[in-house]
């Protein structure tokens, strides 16, 4: 697929509705009595995994137009699935889905997703889910297929290994229904969708500083939600307008939640053009950021709790890097050779084909500013990774190359616009 969408970028727009809280609202749904109306959700190949996943438990969930709406008998008529349940491409229905069947105590289930899923490491969510007293078994003991039989679990207390908020929702997902206290410390703060949102579904639960409490062993009671705008998602255009002449854009309700919102506070560091108008809310943040073009931008040295606050955006904050004004430093983000690929090395022998300069570290890498040419005939791998193929859109546009991918498909993983949003805020020079 070749991509050349060059131009001035301006206008007011939306992002698709944040992933994560969007898988968080149909497996909450499907585990209240009542019914859940969740409004904007994502509507992508991951999160209707998700929504598969929870029918096959036996939550009924019809979409009307952009909206979903579960109804649900409660978590304890839900039932063991007939078949096995696939997760595609989705980490989060994987990892999260293993924590709520474990803590549905008499299921019988085997979880299973694409190729890229079978080597994502499983371990991590099943040796704390086993310290419960989880039946789980994995291939080679790390991977899925993640198969589940019935056993009676019970609380625990557990030190995060590593900063991963599907580590932390697959324990409270589990703990919801186990009588007594589910803790968990965190040594870097994950994303913290899980907790706002079980409270808001009526489960005990309290955050203090790094320490996750749940007491389990409460029914929860359908609510609505409404979900905001990707910052994930958003990321890719704030990145596209801080770097391409002329743009100012402004993208309305994305979720500002604090435990996501670290690329804003590395674009005001950079002294990006960035303004964010934040809406009332109860629950989540949200509100509305207005990006423009930024010739001179410093640039920026991330390591430690900034990590898991922006994680998912270090591929397009290495595109952000390029046009610093000077050499841009990633750490501690070791957590990026897990993802979907492993993006430490996607990103860097995906943007060297642009002539930018990178040292590889273990944990993260080192950039240098400014770019080449694209050698003529050149293959854009796209490693089956959402996040990596925007980032070679992005990059492709503010250089001005018309570039080829060999496989754009995954895009719709998270964000399926994301080609016919640009076209829409798009004016030709
Ligand atoms: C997610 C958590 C993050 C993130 C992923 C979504 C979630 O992964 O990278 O895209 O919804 O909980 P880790 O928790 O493994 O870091």
């Amino acid at each position: 697929m070749k991509h050349l969408l060059n131009g001035t970028f301006t206008g007011t727009t939306r992002v698709p509705g944040d992933k994560s809280i969007t898988h968080r609202a149909l497996m909450l749904g499907a585990l209240s009595e009542g019914t859940t109306h969740i409004s904007r959700p994502l509507i992508s190949a991951d999160t209707l995994r998700t929504l598969e996943n929870m029918r096959q438990l036996g939550a009924d969930i019809t979409r009307d137009g952009d909206d979903f709406t579960v109804v649900s008998a409660g978590h304890s008529r839900l039932k063991s699935p007939l078949e096995t349940l696939y997760t595609g491409n989705s980490g989060t229905t994987t990892r999260l889905i293993t924590g709520l069947l474990a803590g549905l105590k008499n299921i019988t289930a085997s979880v299973e997703g694409d190729a890229t899923i079978a080597k994502r490491p499983m371990d991590r969510v099943v040796i704390p889910l086993s310290h419960m007293g989880a039946d789980i078994t994995l291939k080679d003991e790390k991977y899925p297929p993640v198969n589940i039989h019935p056993a009676v679990i019970k609380p625990l207390e557990y030190e995060m290994p590593i900063a991963s908020a599907q580590v932390k929702s697959a324990i409270l997902f589990a703990g919801l229904f186990t009588e007594g206290k589910t803790i968990v410390h965190e040594t870097h703060k994950s994303r913290n969708h899980s907790e706002i949102m079980m409270a808001q579904f009526g489960a005990d639960i309290a955050v203090s500083g790094s320490t996750v409490t749940l007491t389990g062993g409460k029914d929860l009671t359908a609510v609505d939600v409404t979900v905001p705008g990707d910052i994930s998602s958003a990321a890719f255009l704030i990145v596209l307008a801080l770097i391409t002449e002329g743009a100012d854009v402004t993208i309305e309700n994305v979720s500002l939640n604090e435990t996501r919102s670290g690329i804003i506070d590395v674009v005001k560091h950079m002294g990006g053009n960035i303004a964010i108008t934040e809406h009332d809310s109860t629950g989540e943040k949200f509100g509305d950021i207005r990006v423009q073009y930024t010739p001179d931008l410093k640039p920026f040295h991330i390591d430690g709790d900034i990590i898991p606050r922006l994680i998912d955006e270090i591929p397009i904050l290495a595109v952000l890097a390029a046009f610093a004004n000077g050499e841009s430093t990633v750490r501690g983000a070791e957590e990026l050779r897990f993802k979907e690929t492993d993006r430490i090395t996607a990103v860097i022998s995906e943007l060297e084909k642009f002539g930018v300069s990178f040292e590889e570290y273990k944990d993260g890498f080192k950039v240098t500013p400014g770019y080449g040419t694209v050698k003529e005939g050149e293959l854009f791998k796209g490693y089956h990774d959402h996040r990596i193929i925007m980032m070679l859109i992005v990059m492709a546009i503010a250089v001005n190359t018309n570039i080829e991918i060999d496989d754009d498909s995954a895009i719709d993983v998270s964000f399926p616009s994301f080609v016919s949003d640009l076209e829409g805020l798009r004016k030709d020079r």
